[in-house]
Order: C-alpha cells, then structure tokens, then sequence
C-alpha cells in the first residue's frame, strides 16, 4: 500500500482477478487493460477539450490503440478519465490527453494517474519525459516536471486545426 501526494490511500495492483488493474483509490479503478477503453467516452471528452476540440473517433480509436493508456473508471465502471503515454518503452516518454471528467475532480484522481504513469514498469528508466500543458503546471511539477531549461532548443511542426479542417464525414 503506498499513498497519494495529497494522502489518500492508493492501493497496488494484485490480488483480484481484473487484468492491468494498476491502483484503486476510494473506489476508483486504474487500468491499463487496452480491452478495458471506451473509445466512445474518450471521444466525448476530447472533442470538447481545448487541445483536441472536434477530434474524430476513428483518430481518437487509433491513437489509443497505438499507446499505453491508463484509464480511470468509476464505482459504476464509467470510463471518466484518461492518461495516454506515448513511448518507446526505452528512453523516452509523452504524456498526452489528461483529463478526468467534471464530476469526479478534486479527489486526487488525476494525481493518482500520474503516480501510475511514473510508477509504471514499462516506464521505468527513462531519460526524458515531456508533455504540453496549458495551465496544469502546478499539477506537474508535484511530479518531478519543469519548464524546458532551454526552450530554444526545442521545435515543433504543429497544425492546431486539424481537426477543425475535418469534415463531419470524417467521423463515420
Ligand atoms: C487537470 C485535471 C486532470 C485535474 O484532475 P483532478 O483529478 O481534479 O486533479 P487532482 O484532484 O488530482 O489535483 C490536481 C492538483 O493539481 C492542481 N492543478 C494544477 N493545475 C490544475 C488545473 N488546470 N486543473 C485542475 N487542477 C490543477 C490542483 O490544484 C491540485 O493540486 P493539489 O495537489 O495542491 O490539490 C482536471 O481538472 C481536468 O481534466 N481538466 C481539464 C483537462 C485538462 O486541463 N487536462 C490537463 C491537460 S495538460
């Protein structure tokens, strides 16, 4: 048994039969089960994000299938939030798409996902971890994240509206 950083209880994987269950805080499932993912729900919240608004399904289904994604999932079984890690299980990894839906914030939730990431086995002994955020800095830097000592040295090829640019047809 190991504890959040805002001290609630977080329990390790193992004992029950539930296949990549990582944690369980106060009811709350974290798993990294592929099978487990609910594209749909996913969707649902990302196209509404402010880093992926309009996003397909198909794209949304694609990415997670190419990443390891840990998957937070209520009492009920709802999938209500997301940690998607892009990585090459070696050297390097990207945190993307954090997100934990309205109703269950504020508990620790999006602290425990990170522990998870981190904690991860396949993730261990990496020289780099990245990720872009707007606002969520303090959240980050609970876990070891800082500003890019030298920014200058970092570039990006973006085009923030892809999805924007798509057609509605893109979604079937
Ligand atoms: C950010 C988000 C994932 C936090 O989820 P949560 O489960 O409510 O967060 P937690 O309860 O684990 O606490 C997060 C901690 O980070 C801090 N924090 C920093 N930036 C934050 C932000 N933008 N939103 C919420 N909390 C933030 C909180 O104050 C809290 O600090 P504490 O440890 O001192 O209490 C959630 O608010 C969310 O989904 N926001 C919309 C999507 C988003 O912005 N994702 C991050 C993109 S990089």
């Amino acid at each position: 048994m190991t504890s959040g950083s805002d001290g609630q209880p977080v329990s390790a994987a193992g004992g029950e039969a539930q296949p990549g269950v990582l944690a369980r805080v106060d009811g709350y499932i974290l798993s990294d089960d592929p099978a487990r993912l609910d594209f749909e729900a996913v969707h649902a919240y990302l196209r509404r994000s402010y880093w992926a608004k309009n996003i397909p399904l198909q794209i949304v289904q694609r990415a997670l299938k190419a990443s390891l994604c840990i998957g937070l999932y209520a009492p009920d079984g709802a999938q209500v939030g997301l940690c998607r890690l892009i990585s090459d299980y070696t050297t390097f990894c990207y945190v993307s798409d954090v997100y934990v839906l309205e109703a269950h914030r504020g508990r620790g939730l999006s602290k425990a996902m990170m522990r998870a990431a981190l904690e991860h086995p396949r993730l261990q002994g990496l020289r780099r971890w990245s990720l872009v955020t707007h606002d969520a800095q303090s959240l980050y830097e609970q876990f070891g994240f800082r500003p890019v000592a030298h920014p200058e040295r970092h570039m990006e090829r973006l085009n923030p509206q892809i999805y924007l640019q798509e057609t509605p047809a893109a979604e079937e």
